[in-house]
C-alpha cells in the first residue's frame, strides 16, 4: 500500500469550489486522505466528494471532446492526425494541461475499488451523517464483498438507530442499473406496459453507457520502453489494446449482473420478449426476437418463437432487428475477428468477455483453447478472493457437479505450523485425545475443534499463533465456498482438524476403508440410489469442505462415488493446501481410502446457509481472535486496518482516526466483539 507514503507528502490544496477550474482527482484524493489521517473530517469529506466529483467531470470532458472529434478527413493519416490535434485542443480547453488530470495506476486502482468511499463512511460516521455513512459504506462492500471489516460495519449500520433502509444504495450505480430493476420489480407485479417501457428506457441508456465506455479507451495509453520499431507494428500494438479496452466494456457497469456474465443487452431483450408477448404486440416481439437472433442464429428456440409471431402477424409486416443492436453486434464481431487473428498470429492473448460469440469467428487452430479457457471460466464462476488460490479441478474435470479442488489455499508454512498445532494438542494431554479409528481396527484418529484449539490457546497449552492459524484457515475455507458456490453467506456448522495414523505391524492385506462411503447430509440407500434429507443426518449441512495438511503418507485418497455406493466417479490424492469443496447432498457421496502408513492430517469442515444452525462458537471463536493483537489474515484493508496506532498494551492496532475507541457505537464492530470475547473468557 501507498497510502501511507503519500501521506507523507501532504498537498495542501485550496478549498473546493465549483467555480474554481477541476482540481485533480489523485491531489484530491491524496489530500483528502492525509486530512482524514489527521481526524480533520470536514476537510477530509470536502476532499473526498471532491475528487469523486473531479473524476466524473474529468470523464465528461472527455466524452465530449472524443464526440466533437470525429474521424474525419481523405486519407487516413490525414484524419488520425487531425482528430488527434482536435482532441488535444478540446481537452486543453475543458480541463488544462492533460499531465494534471492523468491518474497514475494506483490512484486509478483506488478509484476502480471505491476507496474514498471506504474513508467517507468513517468520516460520515464521525460527523453523525449516519444514513451518508451507511451509503458510502454499502457503495464500497460491494465492489470489495471479501473485505471482512466492511461487511461488519454494513451489519452494525443496520442495526443502527436513525439509519433509514433506503440508505442502503449504491452511490455508484449506473442510471441504468437503477432502472432495470425497477422494471424487473414492475414486470414481476404484472404491471407490464409500464415495466416494457422502463426496460425500454434502460436498454437505450445501457447502450449509450457502452458507447461512452468504448469511445474513451481511445485515451491515452501505457508506456513500455520504446525502442525503434517498425511504426505499423507500434500502431498494431497500440489499436490492440483499444480493441481489447473496448471489448471489455461489457463486463463495466453491470455489478449485480457480473457474476452471471450474461451479457446485459441479451438479458434486456430476453425480458423485453416476455413482455411483449404478454402484451400481445406480436411486431414488437418478432423485432427483439429478431434482435436476440443476432446474438444466437442459430438457436432453434429462438427460431421457432420467431416463425410463431410470423404466423401470428400473418405477413402483415415484416420485422426486422433493431438498428442500434445490429451495429453493436456487428462492431463487437468485427473486433472480435480482429483480436482473434493477432492472436493467431501476433501473439497477443485476448479473453473474450462474451459467451455468445460465435465459433465461427474463432480461427480453427484456437478453438480448443479458447473452448477449454471458456469452460473453466465458466465453472469458476467467480473471481477468487486470493491471489494464490487456483481451481485445478473443475465439476466437470470431478465428472461431477457441485465438486471442486482447490490448490495453494495454505502455503508449506502454514501446513507446517497447523502440523505442529496438532502435535502439541496431542502432547498437552487435554484434547485431541487418541482414539481407535470408530470405522476400522486399523487406524488411529484425534481431532481438534477450533474452539477447542483457541481455548487450549488461552490457557496456554498449546500455541496462540497457531491456534489462531486454525481459525483464520478455516474462514478462508469459508469465504472461498461462498465464492465459488456463489451462494448467500456460509456459516460454520463445525470445523475440526483430524488426523489418521495408520497402526504399525496392522497393515497386511488390508481390505477396509478408513471412512466407508457416506453422504454429509442425509440418510444414503445405496439400493434405491436416493439420498433422504431427514434426521439422523446432519441435515442443516449445506456444503463441505477437506483442506488437507500433508502428503507424506500412503493411501488416505478421497473418492466420490455414485449414488449405489460403489461406482467411482472421481479420487484424488490429498497435498498440502489443497481444498477440496463439495455440496453435502447424496450427488457427492464420498469415502476415504485405508490410511496404510504414516499420518495424515486435515481441516474437516461444514459449513450451513441456517444462521440459527451456525456453529455456537463461531463468532466468539472470531472475537477471540480479533481481540488478540496478532494482525489479521490480509484482506484487502484500506483505511482502518493498515495504520497500527501504539495503544494502551502497546500492541493494540486501532484505526487512525479512532480515537474514540470507547465510543459504544463505533461501527467497526471492534467493540462489540471485545464485549462477546470477554462473555467468551468468563464461560471457561
Ligand atoms: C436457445 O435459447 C434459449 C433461450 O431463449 C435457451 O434457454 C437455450 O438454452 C438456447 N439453446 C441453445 C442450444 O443454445
Ligand atoms: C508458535 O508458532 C509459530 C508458527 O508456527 C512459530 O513461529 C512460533 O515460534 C511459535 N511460538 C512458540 C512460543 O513456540
Ligand atoms: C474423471 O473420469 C475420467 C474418465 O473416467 C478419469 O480419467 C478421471 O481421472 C476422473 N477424474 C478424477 C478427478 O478422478
Amino acid at each position: 500500500m501507498a497510502v501511507p507514503l503519500l501521506l507523507a507528502l501532504c498537498l495542501f490544496l485550496p478549498p473546493v469550489s465549483a467555480s474554481l477550474s477541476l482540481n485533480p482527482a489523485d491531489l484530491l484524493l491524496w489530500d483528502g486522505v492525509s486530512l482524514f489521517s489527521r481526524g480533520d473530517w470536514y476537510e477530509a469529506r470536502d476532499r473526498l466528494l471532491g475528487a469523486l466529483r473531479s473524476l466524473r467531470e474529468v470523464r465528461g470532458a472527455k466524452l465530449r471532446c472524443a464526440a466533437q472529434c470525429g474521424l474525419r478527413g481523405a486519407r487516413l493519416e490525414e484524419a488520425v492526425l487531425e482528430r488527434a490535434e482536435c482532441l488535444g485542443a478540446c481537452e486543453r480547453l475543458e480541463l488544462g494541461e492533460p499531465s494534471r488530470y492523468r491518474l497514475t495506476q494506483e490512484t486509478e486502482r483506488s478509484f476502480h475499488k471505491a476507496t474514498p468511499y471506504n474513508y467517507l463512511q468513517i468520516i460520515h460516521y464521525k460527523l453523525e451523517e449516519l444514513n451518508e455513512a451507511a451509503a458510502a459504506a454499502f457503495t464500497f462492500y460491494l465492489r470489495n464483498p471479501h473485505h471482512e471489516q466492511i461487511k461488519d460495519d454494513v451489519q452494525r449500520y443496520r442495526t443502527m438507530k436513525g439509519v433509514s433502509k433506503q440508505s442502503f444504495r449504491d452511490l455508484e450505480e449506473p442510471h441504468h442499473m437503477v432502472l432495470y430493476s425497477r422494471a424487473v420489480s414492475l414486470l414481476s407485479e404484472g404491471k407490464l406496459s409500464n415495466g416494457v417501457w422502463r426496460l425500454e428506457e434502460s436498454l437505450a441508456l445501457y447502450l449509450s453507457a457502452l458507447e461512452e465506455c468504448r469511445s474513451l479507451c481511445e485515451g491515452t495509453r501505457e508506456q513500455e520502453n520504446e525502442e525503434h520499431r517498425d511504426i505499423s507494428e507500434v500502431i498494431a500494438e497500440y489499436y490492440i489494446q483499444v480493441l481489447q479496452c473496448k471489448q471489455r466494456c461489457v463486463l463495466e457497469g453491470s455489478l449485480g449482473q457480473k457474476r452471471s456474465r450474461e451479457n446485459i443487452i441479451i438479458s434486456h431483450l430476453a425480458l423485453l420478449e416476455e413482455g411483449y408477448t404478454k402484451l400481445e404486440k406480436w411486431e414488437a416481439a418478432a423485432q427483439i426476437t429478431q434482435s436476440l437472433l443476432l446474438f444466437y442464429p442459430h438457436n432453434e428456440t429462438i427460431l421457432g418463437r420467431l416463425s410463431e409471431y410470423e404466423r401470428t402477424l400473418q405477413g402483415r409486416s415484416s420485422t426486422k432487428p433493431r438498428e442500434s443492436i445490429a451495429a453493436y453486434v456487428s462492431q463487437s464481431l468485427l473486433e472480435k475477428k480482429l483480436l482473434y487473428y493477432a492472436m493467431e498470429n501476433l501473439g497477443i492473448s485476448f479473453q473474450d468477455p462474451d459467451l455468445w460469440t460465435p465459433e465461427e469467428i474463432i480461427p480453427e487452430s484456437l478453438r480448443e483453447t479458447v473452448r477449454l479457457e471458456r469452460e473453466a471460466e465458466e465453472q469458476r464462476g467467480a473471481d477468487l478472493p486470493y491471489e494464490e488460490v487456483t481451481v485445478t479441478m473443475t465439476p466437470k474435470q470431478m465428472n461431477g457437479t457441485m465438486r471442486v479442488t482447490m490448490d495453494g489455499v495454505i502455503s508449506k508454512e502454514e501446513c507446517e505450523a497447523l502440523l505442529g498445532l496438532a502435535q502439541e494438542a496431542a502432547g498437552s494431554g487435554e484434547g485431541f485425545k487418541d482414539r481407535r479409528s470408530p470405522h476400522t481396527p486399523h487406524e488411529r484418529i484425534q481431532s481438534l475443534g477450533v474452539r477447542q484449539a483457541l481455548q487450549m490457546a488461552s490457557s496456554g497449552s498449546v500455541n496462540s499463533s497457531q491456534a489462531q492459524l486454525f481459525y483464520q484457515t478455516s474462514e478462508r475455507a469459508r469465504v472461498l465456498a461462498e465464492v465459488y458456490f456463489g451462494t448467500e453467506s456460509l456459516h460454520f456448522s463445525y470445523t475440526h482438524l483430524v488426523c489418521r495414523t495408520a497402526i504399525e505391524g496392522k497393515q497386511e492385506g488390508r481390505t477396509d476403508v478408513s471412512q466407508p462411503v457416506h453422504t454429509d447430509n442425509c440418510v444414503l440407500d445405496t439400493e434405491e440410489k436416493k439420498c433422504w434429507r431427514e434426521p439422523p443426518a446432519y441435515i442443516h449441512r449445506d456444503f463441505s469442505g477437506l483442506l488437507y495438511l500433508n502428503e507424506d503418507f500412503q493411501g488416505g485418497n478421497l473418492f466420490f462415488t455414485e449414488m449405489d455406493g460403489t461406482t467411482i466417479t472421481a479420487e484424488l490424492h490429498p497435498s498440502c493446501g489443497r481444498l477440496v469443496l463439495f455440496s453435502s447432498g447424496g450427488e457427492n457421496a464420498h469415502g476415504v481410502r485405508a490410511v496404510t502408513g504414516g499420518k495424515q492430517c486435515a481441516i474437516e469442515l461444514w459449513f450451513t446457509k441456517s444462521a440459527e444452525h451456525a456453529e455456537q462458537t463461531s463468532s466468539q471463536s472470531k472475537a477471540l481472535v480479533r481481540d488478540r493483537d496478532e494482525p489479521q489474515e490480509s484482506t484487502e484493508g484500506e483505511t482502518t486496518r493498515n495504520r497500527r496506532v501504539s495503544g494502551r498494551s502497546g500492541r493494540e492496532t486501532v484505526a487512525a482516526g479512532d480515537a474514540t475507541s470507547s465510543d459504544p457505537e463505533r461501527p467497526s464492530g471492534r467493540t462489540h466483539q471485545k464485549r462477546a470475547a470477554r462473555k467468551f473468557t468468563d464461560e471457561l
